[in-house]
């Protein structure tokens, strides 16, 4: 920093104090404990913040707070109370951030390090921009007590009342534990670093004393549990850098905030570009699975398909995408895995992703094959209904643009739970491989036809007759198509060129609702 020469000598003092108090706040626990943080590859918590902002655009703010008093923590030293907090941009777009410093007190939140977080949140809502929270913390300050409980209070409550007015994102890079996992479980998005990042409500002593179950840190909340069987990790990924790379990436399909469309981007890949690859990977045999992922990837703009929660309920997939440089949503179900039907796990992922798409402005297409929802006891009393009346109340409710492409099989409850015409899709198109029925040929004809099939001389050859019969019948588009359930059905090759004039049509869609408090969505 440049002065000019002729400062008085007590100004140089006092910029020198000044300098010397925000060093001393910038070194937060002192090097041992900077160095042990650094132990396994882990950024501190201000080079993770340079690692995810623009070049030098990041301001810090409340950098001189200091904790809360009380008898425990006279004589406590916490430089920069174990957070530090500022705006920054990233892609040049304003952002917010508070990243937990866990070489000050473990980073663990005390009332005036929850009052720093606090001030960010309330600076982000006000401007409009998004939030992000690099967590890193061991929990409620001990010796803060009620104080740090009402810390979090404070954070809970702006994640409630802030969700769906600017995105909400959380990086776990650290420990996340006992109740202090709520505030990112109400943000919009989670990502855990993979190794070094656990998330649990109850930790291993306390349930090994309680069911004497024995389970490691990783085991129980690591990032690869919450990525893979509990679903509360979006994305898990190796490393820091990964994730902060993650956030930016995410970032760049949301808009700044819920009265904003998401940030178009430049793409080389042509908006008319053909796709006669989908005849190979999708064939008529209803029995032989796909790759729907492929289906995805070869529709939308090249490399830019971002799937969210990969590894868990991998029956259904979603994710973010570009078609023609424009935000989407994409929901489909994965004929691979359980062939694609629809059960608690992949309801509650894809309403909360369509929820997160309709709060965002952020248009969402459905492709569409699936047998029906997944049939099972263990389902039906885990309340597959509660569940499944989710992903149909979503889609209702969703007022964006909506276009649902059946690719093959749609059958049942699940083609409405799939965004049928009837459930809000704007327009619905077919491939000619689509068929359209309450169930499979077989199930149909076994229950319509049982006794003429028993009654039979030769009840296989009828049962196989039947079965051919309601196939002509049903197992098409046509008879959707004739009712005008579905739109078109539409060549494979001029697909992708055909959804992005269809969501061009639909940019400036307006769909106003009866007014109410707010809708009650079977949780
Ligand atoms: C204050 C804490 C602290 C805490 C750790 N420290 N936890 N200070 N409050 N909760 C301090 C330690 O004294 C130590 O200070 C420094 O942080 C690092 O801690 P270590 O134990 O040396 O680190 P490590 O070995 O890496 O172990 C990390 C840990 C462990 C696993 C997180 O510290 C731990 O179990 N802490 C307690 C976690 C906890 O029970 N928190 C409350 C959860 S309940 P020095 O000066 O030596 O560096 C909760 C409720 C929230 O959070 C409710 C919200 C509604």
């Amino acid at each position: 920093m440049s002065q000019p020469k002729n400062l008085s000598l007590e100004l140089k003092e006092l910029v020198a104090q000044m300098q010397a108090r925000r060093t001393h706040v910038e070194q937060g626990g002192g090097p041992d404990r900077l160095a042990k943080q650094k132990q396994g590859g882990k950024m501190t918590a201000r080079e993770r913040i340079e690692y995810l902002l623009d070049e030098g655009s990041f301001l810090e703010m409340s950098t001189f707070v200091e904790h809360g008093r009380n008898r425990l923590m006279d004589g406590v030293e916490a430089p920069g109370e174990g957070v530090v907090t500022g705006r920054g941009t990233i892609g040049g777009r304003q952002v917010f951030v508070f990243s937990q410093d866990f070489t000050v007190l473990g980073g663990s939140l005390g009332k005036m390090n929850a009052a720093k977080v606090v001030k960010v949140m309330d600076l982000a809502a006000k401007t409009g921009c998004p939030v992000i929270g690099l967590n890193d913390s061991a929990g409620a300050r001990i010796q803060e007590g009620v104080d740090s409980l009402s810390g979090y209070g404070e954070i809970f409550y702006r994640n409630a009342i802030y969700s769906g007015v600017v995105p909400q994102i959380s990086a776990i890079l650290g420990p996340c534990a006992g109740g202090a996992v709520y505030s990112p479980a109400l943000t919009d998005f989670i990502l855990m670093s993979k190794g070094s990042s656990y998330m649990f409500i109850t930790g291993p002593e306390v349930i090994k004393s309680v069911t004497r179950e024995d389970v490691t840190f990783d085991q129980l909340g690591g990032a690869s549990v919450h990525g893979r069987k509990s679903g509360v990790a979006h994305l898990a990924l190796e490393g820091d850098a990964a994730v902060l790379d993650g956030i930016k990436a995410l970032l760049g399909y949301l808009p700044q905030n819920a009265r904003e469309q998401a940030p178009r981007a430049e793409v080389s890949d042509p908006p008319t570009r053909e796709t006669p690859e989908l005849l190979e990977m999708v064939t008529p045999d209803q029995t032989r699975p796909y790759a729907m992922h492929g289906v995805i990837e070869t529709l939308v703009d090249q490399g830019s398909f971002l799937e969210i929660q990969p590894d868990w309920a991998k029956n259904i997939i979603v994710g973010f995408a570009r078609l023609n440089g424009e935000s989407v949503g994409i929901v489909a179900n994965n004929p691979k895995v359980m062939a694609g039907s629809l059960n608690i796990d992949a309801s509650d992922k894809a309403a909360r992703f369509i929820r997160t798409c309709d709060c965002y402005n952020i248009p969402i297409l459905t492709l569409v094959d699936v047998t029906g929802f997944l049939p099972g006891v263990g389902q039906e009393h885990a309340g597959i209904i509660r569940h499944g009346a989710k992903m149909l109340y979503a889609y209702a409710e969703a007022t964006v643009p909506k276009i649902t492409l059946i690719t093959r099989k749609s059958y049942g409850g699940a083609y409405l739970a799939m965004n049928s015409r009837d459930m809000g899709a704007d327009v619905v198109y077919a491939w000619p491989t689509a068929a359209v029925a309450v169930m499979g040929a077989e199930g149909a004809a076994n229950i319509v036809y049982r006794r003429e099939i028993q009654n039979s001389e030769n009840p296989e050859a009828t049962r196989a007759e039947k079965i051919r019969d309601y196939k002509e019948a049903f197992d098409n588009p046509y008879v959707a198509a004739g009712k005008g359930y579905i739109d078109d059905v539409i060549p494979m090759e001029t697909t992708r060129a055909q959804l992005i004039q269809t969501f061009a049509m639909l940019k400036d869609k307006q769909e106003q609702r009866p007014f109410r408090k707010h809708g009650n969505i079977p949780l």
